[in-house]
């Protein structure tokens, strides 16, 4: 007997659940005993070392030991209402950057969430139990409504529904990400447990943040802010395919203090973030000389940011010359593109037809 073919025995002995002979690739992957990886980004322009270091880094690392599924969420980017040009080169981008940090289009699953319609069918199925109240009560929406109170759409209120939608199409159980999408994650656990109970089932499997046993990261902004960001204040960010001159421009213009006065003061939120973004890319040492300088109180902000402008074009540059030589390639973009698609939605397709089955829709038995 072969090896799925045992497997598919000994579910059926087991009563894992509901034996079909359409759940292959789950099966597949159930006794292969490898966990399920889902995580995305907004293709809201170009990615910076807060999105590498909170999620590309992990996806990268994750690739090999996991079953991964990595992609570009521009259903999510529409909330602000791009125009078709900007979608277009924004996805464009994020799919150039993904393949430079290092994701292995043949090892990994990476795909634009649009190709993968099945997504929207799930999302739809989840606003049936996504309530009102608990989406109001989710902190992104509430700064959303904040900051753009003319534009509060309801794609912005059930975001967290699509997230989920996202994770669960593929039964996933780690989700890299930053710390900024724990609520995210708390939520779509919600949603796959509640429809887990509705109909009696353990079709879905909860999903979690994951960043390898350790705290999920924040980036902190050059600006002062404690989160880098696309969105943040200009120079807020270091983008992966920024050029040297202007690494050097923002860090030159990061937002410090009028430095310690006498040795042991406490450091100042602005001057933390820049100590935590060596702590990113430079050596242990740099950091401690510069530490040691501050609470000596000998420091000179100017030589600190000197090293770190330095300590981060040194990370970046490689990565800029695989986005520049990648840019250039359109034939492989698009294979790319084309083969994640194919992964994803045969994965998605699955779950999509089990879950009809559950849910009772004449379809689903009519195939
Ligand atoms: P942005 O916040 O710049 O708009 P996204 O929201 O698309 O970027 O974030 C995509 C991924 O990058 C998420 O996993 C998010 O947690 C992570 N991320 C974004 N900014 C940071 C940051 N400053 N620190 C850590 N992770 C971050
Ligand atoms: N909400 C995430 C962000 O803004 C992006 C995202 C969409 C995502 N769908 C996801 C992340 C599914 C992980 C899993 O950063």
């Amino acid at each position: 007997m072969g090896v799925l073919a045992a497997a598919k025995q000994s579910m059926r002995r087991h009563n894992l659940f509901a034996f079909h002979e359409q759940y292959s690739l789950t099966i597949k992957y159930y006794f292969c005993g490898m966990e399920t990886v889902v995580s995305g980004i907004r293709s809201t322009g170009h990615l910076h070392l807060g999105n590498y270091f909170g999620a590309i880094k992990n996806f990268v690392k994750m690739q090999h030991q996991h079953r991964c599924y990595f992609f570009i969420a521009d259903y999510h980017s529409l909330t602000t209402h791009p125009t078709p040009e900007d979608l277009y080169r924004n996805v464009r981008q994020v799919l150039i950057e993904y393949l430079a940090a290092g994701i292995d289009p043949e090892v990994a699953t990476l795909y634009v969430q649009s190709d993968v319609p099945e997504v929207a069918e799930l999302y739809l199925l989840l606003n049936m139990n996504a309530y009102k109240g608990e989406l109001e009560r989710c902190t992104s929406f509430k700064d959303k409504v904040r900051t753009q109170p003319d534009n509060v759409n309801a794609g912005l209120l059930t975001y967290p529904v699509l997230m989920a939608a996202d994770i669960i199409i593929h039964k996933a159980t780690k989700v890299p990400v930053g710390k900024d999408q724990e609520q995210h994650l708390e939520m779509a656990r919600t949603f796959a447990n509640r429809f887990n109970r509705m109909y009696k089932t353990e079709c879905f499997p909860p999903p979690y943040a994951y960043n390898f046993d350790e705290e999920l990261v924040k980036v902190p902004g050059l600006d002062g802010s404690t989160k880098m960001g696309k969105s943040g204040a200009e120079g807020n960010a270091i983008f992966l395919a920024d050029d040297p001159k202007t690494i050097r421009k923002k860090v030159m213009r990061a937002t410090t203090d009028s430095g310690p006065a006498q040795p042991g003061e406490p450091v100042s939120p602005p001057v933390q973030n820049l100590f935590n973004l060596m702590g990113i890319v430079s050596s242990q040492e740099t950091v401690a000389h510069f530490l040691d300088a501050y609470k000596q109180a000998t420091i000179r902000y100017g030589d600190m940011k000197k090293q770190l402008a330095e300590d981060m074009i040194a990370f970046t540059a490689p990565l800029r010359e695989r986005i520049l030589a990648l840019d250039a390639d359109e034939e492989h973009l698009r294979k790319v593109a084309r083969l994640g698609a194919e992964k994803a939605r045969e994965s998605a397709r699955e779950t999509i037809r089990e879950i009809r089955e559950i849910i009772g829709f004449s379809s689903a038995h009519t195939g």
